[in-house]
């Protein structure tokens, strides 16, 4: 691994009330003897389990937890600390402060900083094991993961209150090389343009109705970020998805499989890396109606006409120098179709989706991959969040072709 990533970074560690704690303690010191410019936010909560003191000397900077500095009015400025930040970490993030910021309850520096930060946010849980499967924890956990935070899941084991699960925060030399991980990772696509389609595609029958399919674009989302967080210039050309814009990913929204075609093609050959992750509607309608069909008039026969295949055009024209990745979705002989698809679309890999795990794929947070490559080598992924996905993805792509 590289050293030196963490050198003059500037890290704001959140510290809320739970007895992990004292890890921090750990996590601080690793941070700061990697060169790193720490600067800690403590919830009130925070300061009955850890004491100012040792933070603030650890740091060499005061440790923040109040708007203001009772004695002088001096105001912290959680905007200022959220554009100073290269990356915030909180740990322990307990089951109240993941809720408040996945919720926007900006009642304490901690919140409100996450609210300002520009740059990525690692949460590292660390609760009891009830409070931790608890339904709601785990909604927010999901909401914070979709939006684009890094969670570091908690391990399983002892836990506080003597009892054995999953809420032990994870170790801080864990953390440290997660954080040390991401800043060696950052410059890895800097310089290459993704064009990524994301989403499905609505064909219209009429002004109000139309033909689509279930795809969310979670998954193209989710390699978008991950993109942009390796220093990519990122293209999203999406179809109609209701999920939130990553940070520093440009999206060109569109609603047909024909817009789709019009906009990646014109964008092709300023690409590097094109990812094929659009779920296109392999039919339009050809006598699509200008105005409402009624109900009472005839039963309408609509004629399908095929919508061009984005990857197999993008596929003809693409050069040596230029990556074409293509995603499959089959629920019968899913092997044999995907590797005949790298052929027919002239893909340098292509990732296999698998319909037969129900935490899986359409609509889901979760995704379990097979990744194939034109030799027909075949590499299979646990079942994982869909950021995770991503990060396998993108990790494929750098060790494999770049
Ligand atoms: O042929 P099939 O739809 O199974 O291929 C799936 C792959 O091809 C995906 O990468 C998908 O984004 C892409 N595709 C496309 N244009 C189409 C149909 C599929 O780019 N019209």
């Amino acid at each position: 691994m590289m050293t030196g990533s963490l050198k003059d970074k500037h890290i704001v560690l959140g510290i809320s009330g739970g007895i992990a704690a004292y890890k921090s303690v750990s996590l601080l010191r690793l941070l700061v003897k990697a060169g790193a410019q720490v600067q800690v936010v403590i919830t009130p909560n925070g300061k009955e389990f850890i004491t100012p003191v040792t933070l603030s000397s650890l740091s060499g900077h005061p440790v923040i937890c109040d708007f203001f500095t009772a004695n002088t009015g001096q105001w912290h400025s959680h905007v200022d600390l959220g554009l100073w930040a290269d990356a915030m970490v909180v740990a322990p993030a307990t089951a109240s402060t993941i809720a408040k910021m996945a919720n926007g309850v900006a009642d304490n520096m901690l919140v409100t900083t996450y609210l300002s930060a520009k740059a990525p946010v690692f949460i590292a849980p660390a609760m009891d094991l009830d409070m931790m499967s608890h339904p709601t924890t785990t909604r927010n956990l999901d909401f914070l993961r979709s939006i684009g935070n890094i969670i570091i899941e908690p391990k399983t084991g002892e836990l506080a209150s003597h009892l054995v699960g999953k809420g032990r925060m994870e170790e801080p030399e864990a953390i440290f090389a997660i954080l040390e991980q991401y800043f060696n990772a950052k410059s890895e696509l800097k310089g290459k343009k993704v064009l990524i389609t994301a989403g499905p595609t609505v064909e219209k029958i009429d002004p109000v109705r139309y033909i689509s399919n279930f795809s969310t674009g979670k998954m193209g989302f989710a390699i978008a970020a991950e993109c942009a967080a390796r220093g990519a210039d990122v293209t999203v050309v999406s179809g109609p998805v209701s999920i939130p814009v990553p940070a520093k990913v440009n999206v060109i929204k569109v609603e047909s499989g024909r817009e789709m075609h019009r906009v990646a093609m014109s964008h092709f050959a300023n690409t590097d890396i094109a990812i094929m992750c659009a779920a296109v509607a392999d039919y339009y309608v050809e006598n699509y109606s200008d105005s409402k069909i009624k109900r009472e008039e005839y039963t309408p026969q609509l004629i399908l006409k095929k919508n061009p295949d984005i990857a197999a055009e993008l596929g003809n024209i693409k050069t040596d120098k230029q990556l074409l990745i293509g995603f499959a979705l089959e629920t019968d002989n899913e092997i044999l179709n995907a590797k005949q698809k790298i052929q027919r679309k002239n893909l340098d890999f292509i990732v296999v989706n698998s319909t037969n795990n129900p935490h899986s794929c359409f609509g889901s947070d979760y995704n379990t991959i097979q990744i194939i490559n034109k030799r027909g080598d075949i590499t299979p992924f646990e079942n994982k969040p869909k950021s995770e996905v991503a990060v396998d993805i993108v990790n494929f792509i750098t060790e494999q072709y770049l």
